[in-house]
């Protein structure tokens, strides 16, 4: 093959590597598909953080604007060579608002903490094995607008913070030894909505490595069918090519019941064309699978296989589940046949210690802590959570209200909304689609025109679930959404639930927001002064109901198919009641670390039939209060109760539906108890005692062994209890931490939303009697870890947790910057010897070429040429002992920079040279003047590296 140039005179790349011997090795890989399974790949650890913006210098001139204008030129930290040395390093999930400080000018909305601009970058090398496949980064969830370059490239914009994305970054990474690198400018200025959203990437990220040809993200749809009385699941398979050429493959879909038996099997051929995508439709006959129920949420995967005559290509696997539902606009709500209320709750998605960054575990809690509270239904307000929390639905057995952040059918948002349903249309956890929580259009023809084309969009992915909204008005117009809707959410508005029925006969309706009541965790007497309210289940919004009140108008609606109270755990954020200096919700029903406040026994008392639930409150600390009368209450299921003092009967009455038991109780110290009855017989009791006070610290953790994978988190409770280890329930005193050995502390809280301590610190004073530590293990770590916690005057305590070895981690390694200056320009070959200090005008475009080495030049008359190129050099490579590696060049050549000469080259055979880099400013200019040998090939044939140290 003739070496041929291309019109710049600059060698073009494949004219080199014919000359070259090591490069024909990287153009033949080239061709190569990887082969194998696809790898999913953890890039949550080892991100360089910088909180802020990076303001730019203004761009003025010719040369630096058509520069920056350039795909891969991005000035600035988008930049691939931006020196970010001295960024902090982070690992993912993070969120930096929530190490903030609380300041009164700040937005109360979001919690009184600043937000503003942050950046990330994350350096990784791709080994060649991986060129020719398909290379994909997922990004979970960034709060809250996002831009991501790779390479200096943007490859992606996002406007919301509660979307995922998969984005297809395969044309612009580098293979080998060269290192990529991700950038991500979060604007978190912006807001989606009017409470604690956090600030950062508080989600998971992913690289995720397949064929050319694999199946798309989220591209199975596998949702069992019941028809006349069988099942059978149809699938659907999309499957996207990056390839060359067309293809052609077999997909393989198997169904395995949950001990991994194949218990149904499809396939089929796909012919995908090249940058095209094809979808596989299968079906699936499945006779008598276990069904999916709250009480054994039995889950079935669907696994498909890719493969062509040569083997395996890709494959995929998602999880679904068998289960009947249906509204019923007299009756309410059904699943597999029962009737069933929705007992849901609404949550947001911050915990005390991590703020939004919730570890995948503490959403296991939080959603367990839910579950034993009798919860069936969960609406995650307003927005989709993450992935693995829908997971935790799907597992634990809890109905989902899949809620749509942005009211909005621009493109952009459309995109939002059919990425939510791709996502979890297999899910036997969604029973409902939302399009909207409370519009100001609602009721308009402009809400009727967007909500019709919402849905519209939804039926097509998905022709299974109905769509609704949650309304506070519009309910009866005869143009809005509600019209377009198949079942109406009304919040709060307990006064239309008849009036909608009988308006709409047919339309099933529920109770999409309620309740919005207030309490403080383990506090009994309100002090608004103090921002404090009685935990008695008496006071709510002016909007709203307390826990009894709200769960009455539903039950006594048989058409009302249930309600999501208004919140089922606190969050940062709307403080309401209480301003300033209060920083979080009193609404939920446990708090900002999942302790149950009262409400939690309310709920239980009313929601959970089929085992006795007898709480008594208050506690029983009352000193001073001698012979006066407490408020006592019992929140139970029984039929009556008894209530002793000190042994001796002080009360007994009927159990009220709805409202419980309530007495006044003159107070003696000692021991409070109540005795419940069903039919006559004694079901269960409950007792509070006066305790002394605190003398020894408690430490207790949800569980006694964690992974250590630097993502598996455990929450630990801290209490006090008195000489005889009773718990002392309105102790406030401040307890120190110390961690020791596989773990670490990633957050500490108390529930207290009037609580300024810093979430992230190694001490927190109880609240009412309750700390919470969130401790983590530490990545690649097994052993013991010893948690240790002390307080003034009290005997402290210490755990020991077993940090087991999570074995080999499927992590992206972290990658160290290099620096390879780029975009060189080439003087035309010259005859003379150029002058080291000549660049090309600001306005010349073409008379010096442009490009990276190798940069090679054939031989000719001319045998004198010069290669320049400008760069940033980080700080920690500008120390004056760094050097300029040239891996190869052909014929002599001379290195200057910023005009002083380095050094040269003295021998035309070609060969590498090293030379030392003198500290000096951040940009610096490198020329290499080349003399080619006469009759030879010249220039500069290997990369050219700036190495720390000596090489
Ligand atoms: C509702 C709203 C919720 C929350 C709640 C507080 O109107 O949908 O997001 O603000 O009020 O009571």
């Amino acid at each position: 093959m003739h070496p041929t140039f291309d019109d710049r005179g600059a060698w073009p790349r494949t004219a080199i590597h014919c000359l070259l011997a090591a490069g024909a090795v990287m153009l033949a890989s080239m061709q190569v598909a990887r082969a194998g399974t696809p790898e999913r790949l953890s890039l949550d650890p080892g991100w360089l953080f910088l909180q802020g913006d990076v303001p730019l210098p203004s761009i003025k001139g010719k040369g630096a604007s058509y520069m920056t204008t350039k795909a891969n030129e991005t000035p600035g930290p988008a930049g691939a060579d931006y020196d970010d040395s001295t960024w902090r390093h982070v690992d993912l999930p993070h969120d930096w608002a929530v190490e903030g400080p609380f300041d009164p000018d700040q937005n109360r909305a979001q919690g009184y903490r600043p937000r503003g601009i942050g950046w990330y970058r994350r350096y990784l090398t791709l080994p060649v094995t991986d060129r020719g496949g398909n290379i994909e980064l997922q990004l979970d969830g960034v709060a809250t607008h996002s831009t991501v370059w790779v390479n200096g490239i943007v490859v992606n914009r996002n406007w919301s913070g509660y979307n995922g994305r998969s984005i297809d970054i395969t044309p612009y990474v580098r293979y080998g030894k060269e290192v990529n690198t991700i950038a991500v400018r979060v604007d978190a200025e912006v807001m989606e909505g009017w409470w604690y959203e956090g600030a950062g990437m508080y989600r998971h990220t992913w690289l995720v490595k397949r064929d050319a040809v694999h199946i798309a993200t989220d591209g199975i749809h596998a949702n069992p069918v019941r028809k006349n009385g069988r099942w059978t699941l149809p699938v659907t398979v999309q499957v996207d090519s990056s390839a060359a050429a067309a293809r052609d493959a077999q997909l393989d879909v198997t169904l395995l019941a949950p001990d991994g038996r194949a218990v149904a099997r499809a396939t089929a051929p796909v012919h995908v064309d090249a940058l095209h995508s094809a979808t596989a439709t299968l079906d699936l006959p499945v006779r008598n699978p276990r069904p999916w129920t709250l009480d054994k949420p039995t889950l079935y995967r669907v696994r498909a296989v890719l493969r062509d005559t040569k083997g395996d290509i890709d494959s995929a696997e998602t999880h679904t589940g068998f289960r009947t539902f249906r509204f019923d606009a007299d009756r309410g709500f059904f699943l597999n046949g029962q009737p069933t209320k929705l007992q849901g709750v609404a949550i947001h998605q911050d915990h005390a210690g991590v703020g939004v960054a919730v570890p995948d575990s503490i959403w296991e809690y939080r959603m367990r802590q839910l579950k034993s509270m009798g919860v069936n239904a969960i609406r995650f307000a307003h927005n989709a959570p993450a992935a693995e929390v829908m997971d935790l639905a799907d597992r634990l057995g809890i109905l989902v209200m899949d809620e749509n952040r942005n009211f909005n059918t621009s493109p952009d948002y459309m995109q939002q909304l059919t990425w939510l349903v791709r996502r979890d249309r297999n899910r036997p956890s969604v029973v409902l689609w939302s399009i909207f929580n409370e519009e100001p259009l609602q009721g308009t023809e402009v809400d009727y025109e967007m909500a019709r084309r919402m849905v519209s969009a939804i039926r097509e992915l998905d022709p299974t679930r109905p769509v609704t909204a949650a309304m506070h008005g519009g309910l009866f117009s005869d143009k809005g959404a509600v019209q377009a809707l198949d079942v109406a959410g009304i919040n709060y508005q307990v006064w239309e639930y008849e009036h909608f029925h009988k308006t709409y006969p047919n339309k099933p309706v529920f109770s999409s927001e309620d309740t919005s009541a207030f309490m403080s965790r383990g506090a009994y007497r309100t002090d608004v002064a103090q921002h404090v309210v009685a935990s008695y289940d008496d006071d709510a919004a002016d909007w709203g109901q307390t826990q009894r009140g709200s769960w009455k108008h539903i039950t006594d609606h048989p058409f009302m198919a249930g309600g999501f109270a208004w919140t089922g755990l606190d969050y940062r954020g709307e403080p309401t009641p209480h301003e300033w200096p209060s920083a979080s919700s009193f609404f939920g029903i446990m708090d900002l670390c999942a302790f149950p406040k009262n409400a939690y026994w309310f709920r239980q008392a009313l929601w959970i039939k089929d085992k006795p639930v007898v709480k008594l409150m208050p506690h029983w600390n009352w000193p001073g209060k001698e012979g006066q009368p407490v408020k006592v209450r019992v929140a139970t299921n029984a039929q009556r109760v008894r209530l002793l003092l000190n042994g001796a009967v002080v009360g007994e009455k009927d159990v009220a539906t709805i409202d419980m038991a309530t007495f006044d109780v003159p107070y003696a110290p000692g021991k409070l108890e109540v005795v419940a009855f069903r039919d006559g017989k004694e079901v269960g009791r409950d007792a509070v005692a006066t305790s002394g006070l605190p003398a020894r610290v408690v430490l207790t953790p949800d569980r006694s062994a964690l992974l250590g994978d630097g993502a598996d988190a455990v929450p630990v409770t801290v209490s006090v209890v008195d000489a005889q280890g009773r718990p002392v329930p309105d102790a406030n005193l401040r307890v120190t931490f110390e961690a020791d050995g596989a773990a670490t502390i990633i957050g500490v809280g108390n529930g207290d939303p009037n609580s300024h301590e810093p979430d992230k610190a190694f001490e927190r004073s109880l609240y009412n009697g309750l700390a919470q530590v969130i401790v983590q293990g530490r990545r690649a770590a097994h052993g013991t870890f010893t948690l240790r916690a002390r307080a003034d005057g009290l005997q402290p305590a210490e755990v020991a947790l077993d940090v087991r070895d999570a074995g080999a981690l499927a992590v992206v390694p972290e990658a160290q910057p290099i620096v390879r200056p780029g975009t060189w320009r080439s003087s035309p070959p010259q005859a003379e010897r150029p002058d080291p200090n000549v660049a090309p005008a600001d306005n010349d475009n073409n008379s010096w070429a442009w490009g990276d080495p190798p940069l090679g030049t054939p031989p000719g008359d001319k045998r004198w040429r010069a290669f320049r190129v400008s760069f940033p050099l980080r700080a920690d490579h500008n120390d004056g002992r760094a050097h300029v590696v040239l891996r190869e060049i052909a014929g002599k050549a001379e290195v200057w920079l910023d005009g002083v000469k380095l050094g040269e080259k003295t021998s035309f055979a070609p060969g590498p040279l090293a030379l030392p880099v003198p500290h000096g400013s951040g940009w610096r200019t490198l020329t290499v003047l080349v003399e080619a040998e006469p009759g030879k090939p010249s220039g500069l044939l290997g990369e050219v590296l700036i190495e720390r140290g000596t090489p």
